[in-house]
């Protein structure tokens, strides 16, 4: 991990401001405080604020964009215990949403 000066992650066919537009569709924000959003938030979930920072996606794999992608697909697939709900996205979506969660520093 570096000091805050590592780019951000390329992701192929992944459009952040596609997926902000995404995040704030499909109701992430009931359950996320999402910076930028300017949705309603709720807290359910962590705050993704400052994810890109995170050293591990819900604390389990560590946070490439791949497994990000993986998360985001099942979520419980890979925290079982999760409370939160395989979004209905395609992978195209789901590349959108992991390019627009990967610049929150
Ligand atoms: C019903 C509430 C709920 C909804 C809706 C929800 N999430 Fe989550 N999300 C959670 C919870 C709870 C966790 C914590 C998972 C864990 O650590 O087991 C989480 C974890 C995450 C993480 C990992 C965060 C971290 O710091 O490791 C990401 C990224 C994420 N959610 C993105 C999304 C996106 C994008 C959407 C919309 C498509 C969404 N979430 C919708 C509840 C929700």
């Amino acid at each position: 991990m570096g000091c805050g000066e590592d780019p951000v992650p390329t992701i192929a066919g992944g459009d952040a401001a596609e997926g902000r537009r995404i995040v704030a569709a499909q109701g992430c924000t009931a359950c996320h405080v999402v910076p930028g959003s300017g949705a309603p938030q709720g807290h359910a979930g962590p705050s993704l604020q400052g994810f890109a920072r995170r050293g591990y996606v819900a604390g389990v794999l560590p946070n490439t964009p791949d497994n990000l992608i993986r998360f985001l697909r099942d979520p419980a697939a890979i925290a079982p215990r999760t409370a939160m709900p395989a979004p209905a996205l395609d992978d195209a979506q789901l590349r959108h949403v992991a390019a627009f969660l990967v610049t929150l520093r």
